[in-house]
């Protein structure tokens, strides 16, 4: 059991219908941090949400919100993402051509500051901006939907990533995939924090859901 693993439920394997009673049902399961995944339908063929759902679902639960970007220009709207009550606001490393200004706006927006990569991008644009990063959110799937299966070749990334962070404070969250089966696999190859959409939602048992999750921490 891996008291530090942080379980980030995506929203997106919610019942849309019934998307504050979601929030707060896996809150009250253990969710540690709510994951809300933003599609513009241009970055990744998908379309979700923007900030005025985000800001309604602020008072549905006290867990930070991660919200991960899979927009093409998220420059023009992190200030909406951050006023609407994101704690995290990670962007994906392809949409952004001044990296390095993107991450300190959203640090300057008092928000912690991520960076995704999809599957088929290199770690190495991440070098020079680590002193800038909170967390880098690693793609196990390409993204755009939910309920696909987990890339196994990206362990061996999650490994490179711990490996090129060495003792820095940033967090390696691993996003497409996730079930009790690979978690402990995951974890092990250096992830602290999981994004986990179907494998929560299934079901109507969340909190029995999570546990399973934390518990294939050995
Ligand atoms: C995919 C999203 C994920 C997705 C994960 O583009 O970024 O957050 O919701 O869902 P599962 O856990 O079902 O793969
Ligand atoms: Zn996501």
């Amino acid at each position: 059991m891996n008291d530090d693993l942080i379980i980030s439920p995506s929203i997106l394997a919610a019942d849309f219908s019934r998307i504050g009673d979601e929030v707060a049902a896996v809150d009250a399961a253990g969710a540690d941090w709510i994951h809300l995944d933003v599609m513009d339908g241009h970055f990744v063929p998908n379309l979700t949400f923007g900030p005025p759902l985000i800001e309604a679902l602020r008072p549905h639960s006290k867990k930070n919100f991660d919200t991960h970007l899979m927009v093409s220009n998220p420059d023009s709207m992190l200030a909406d993402y951050a006023a609407a009550g994101s704690d995290i606001i990670t962007v994906h490393m392809e949409a952004c051509t001044h990296l390095d200004r993107t991450l300190s706006h959203i640090r300057e927006l008092g928000c912690k500051a991520g960076v995704s990569l999809n599957p088929h991008t290199a770690i190495d644009g991440l070098q020079h901006v680590l002193d800038r990063l909170d967390l880098i959110l690693v793609m196990t799937v390409n993204p755009g939907f939910g309920g696909q299966s987990f890339i196994k070749a990206m362990l061996e990334k999650i490994t490179a990533v711990k490996s090129m962070i060495g003792h820095r404070p940033i967090i390696i969250e691993v996003d497409g995939g996730v079930t009790a089966d690979n978690a402990g696999q995951i974890v092990n190859a250096g992830a602290r924090a999981l994004v986990v959409g179907s494998a929560v939602f299934k079901g109507s048992e969340y909190a029995k859901n999570i546990a399973s999750i934390r518990a294939a921490n050995l």
